[in-house]
């Protein structure tokens, strides 16, 4: 397990391209498995987590071919896919055992899925409600958690009250719907990100959109087909590096080819709120997304208050900006975000922890906390352990920019999981 030093920096500036989107890579490469003939993905993740989507599909019988970040993924069809011996390795990706977990559910064949030990505890049965209601039958380990047997086959259509706010969840019972015998339709509680609806309909899928409800119809046999495709920078991987360019006045730094879906986009408007300074250079699209570049300069950053239906829309930026937290004038405070526990850590917990490890004043609740602001007093360097969230880990890394004295981070190597080149580039551009 490497450890990782970061010491102070006065200044951010120059230029930095995140690696393409982690979302959707996933989605990219789950619908190219199931289509007809050959996807060919430009700026597809780097992320071990899009590798592990990449290594089930293999197995799955789909050829994957991959020449550093251009990916071909050869699919036979939507009955293409072949019984794989061995159970699928989803490692450390939520995306990759739920959203595989709607396409497993509609083959005539059983897989078993499971991850990393982190994976292996996260909650399942979200899915599992609506995926059985649909037909399938799924084992599972208490019910909620994987290991997972799926015993697919005929699905029928349904209609799903979605009971909370996770594209997850609803990219699932939609991937099902492709396999289903009639219409499958959702409605969302709020709107998350729609990379799934995207691409399915893209790849040439008959989906409607009404709102917040999503119909998938499957009037015959449904034909996707392979195509050439270009994944935006990710959004959720720059924000470290705004986060980081708002802690110094003088920093100037320009994010070229990012993803700018708007149901990813609510990060920047709660940065503009808090008073960072963030630009949108110019904007095209790829495939139904949108790109852009950023431009941001340094800030003297209020915080504030995140909550309610802007939580599911910044559900992965919330270490970054907790992290913030110490840095800032009045401080940060989360609330309803109950979620955070259950991700590839239980992030309120890990927050809580290194932030006080740094000197910062915290209170953790049940479903958010309250970091003081820089009135409470600096942060100070020191031993970060991430408990193997690459998120939190990459946090830390631009807190121990603005600390006082060096920080370590411990087992840093796990900020590979969404972004295997975050150190390199975070150094290239602090001064
Ligand atoms: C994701 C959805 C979100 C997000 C995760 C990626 C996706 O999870 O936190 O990192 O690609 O659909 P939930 O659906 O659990 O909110």
């Amino acid at each position: 397990m490497s450890k990782k030093t970061i010491h102070p920096a006065k200044v951010i500036a120059g230029g930095v391209m995140p690696p393409g989107d982690k979302s959707i890579s996933h989605r990219y490469a789950m619908l190219a498995g199931i289509a007809e003939g050959t996807t060919e993905m430009a700026n597809f993740a780097l992320a071990a987590d899009c590798h592990s989507t990449l290594g089930c599909m293999k197995s799955l019988g789909a050829e994957v071919k991959v020449e550093k970040d251009v990916v071909r993924v050869t699919g036979h069809g939507l009955r293409g896919l072949k019984s794989s011996w061995r159970s699928l390795d989803a490692g450390n990706s939520g995306t990759t055992i739920r959203l595989l977990s709607g396409i497993l559910a509609g083959q005539n064949f059983t897989t078993k899925i499971a991850g990393d030990d982190s994976l292996n505890k996260r909650p399942m049965k979200r899915i599992l409600t609506p995926l059985r209601e649909m037909g399938a039958q799924i084992k599972a380990r208490e019910d909620n958690f994987a290991p997972l047997e799926i015993h697919g086959g005929k699905l029928r259509g349904i209609h799903y009250e979605m009971p909370m706010a996770s594209a997850q969840v609803k990219s699932a019972v939609l991937l099902a719907g492709l396999f289903a015998d009639g219409e499958t339709s959702l409605t969302e509680p709020a709107r998350t990100r729609d990379h799934t609806e995207i691409a399915l309909e893209e790849f040439g899928a008959p989906i409607e959109r009404h709102a917040r409800t999503i119909h998938i119809r499957a009037k015959g046999e449904i034909k996707l087909t392979g195509r050439k495709v270009e994944v935006p920078g990710d959004l959720s991987s720059a924000v470290f590096f705004i986060a980081a360019a708002s802690l110094f006045p003088e920093s100037s730094l320009h994010i070229q080819a990012v993803g700018l879906n708007p149901t990813r986009t609510a990060i920047l408007d709660v940065l503009s709120r808090m008073g960072a300074s963030i630009q949108i250079l110019s904007l095209r699209s790829a495939q139904g997304e949108i790109i852009g570049d950023i431009a941001v300069k340094g800030a003297q950053l209020k915080g504030g208050v995140i909550e309610g239906a802007e939580i599911p829309l910044v559900i992965d930026e919330l270490p970054m900006l907790a992290a913030l937290g110490p840095f800032t004038e009045e401080g940060i405070e989360i609330r309803n975000a109950a979620e955070l526990r259950v991700k590839e850590s239980d992030r309120i917990r890990a927050l809580a922890e290194n932030l006080r490890r740094m000197g910062a004043m915290v209170e953790e609740r049940p479903d958010g906390l309250k970091v003081a602001g820089r009135n409470a007093g600096k942060t100070h360097g020191a031993e970060i352990e991430p408990h193997g969230d690459h998120r939190i880990a990459m946090a830390f890394a631009v807190a121990a920019l603005g600390a006082e004295g060096a920080t370590t981070i411990r087992d840093a190597e796990c900020a590979g999981v969404s972004y295997p080149t975050f150190y390199e580039d975070l150094a290239r551009v602090s001064e």
